[in-house]
């Protein structure tokens, strides 16, 4: 917070962009923690933006790929569900659509996109 002040002013809202990041927490609480704790430190009007690799049963491919990463390579990766996604936005307002495919997310044109990803994300105001 700190060495953070001599770049960003506190007294205005700021962005907290974890996108691809708290994939790497794999404790529920502690990545609850993480993101509370860097919230909290923030003025309202401040917007969090996350997005999380996701586990989903009609997704195995994505399964086995990330198994295949923590057998193979570091740091390991958590996936979440898409609830358990939407929680870490507890306390905030999340915008629409909410949380979902990162691909779903406010696309300009998506008439060629693939109708999921295994990534979701979403944006919430800290009220
Ligand atoms: C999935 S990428 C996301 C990168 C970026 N946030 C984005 O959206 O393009 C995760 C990044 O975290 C970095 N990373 C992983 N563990 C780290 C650690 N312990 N300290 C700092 N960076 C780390 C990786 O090198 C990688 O660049």
């Amino acid at each position: 917070m700190e060495q953070a002040s001599a770049t960003l002013d506190f007294t205005r809202p700021v962005a907290l962009i974890l996108l691809g990041v708290v994939i790497f927490v794999e404790d529920e609480a502690e990545a609850h923690g993480i993101v509370r704790r860097l919230m909290d430190a923030l003025p309202s009007g401040s917007h969090l933006v996350l997005s999380h690799t996701i586990t989903r049963p009609d997704m195995p491919d994505v399964d086995a790929a990330v198994a295949f990463w923590n057998e193979n390579g570091t740091p390991r990766l958590t996936q979440r569900t898409p609830e358990a996604v939407t929680r870490l936005f507890d306390g905030l307002e999340l915008l629409q659509p909410g949380v979902v495919s990162c691909n779903r997310w406010r696309p300009d044109d998506d008439t060629a996109l693939p109708a999921e990803v295994a990534m979701f994300g979403g944006v919430a105001r800290k009220p």
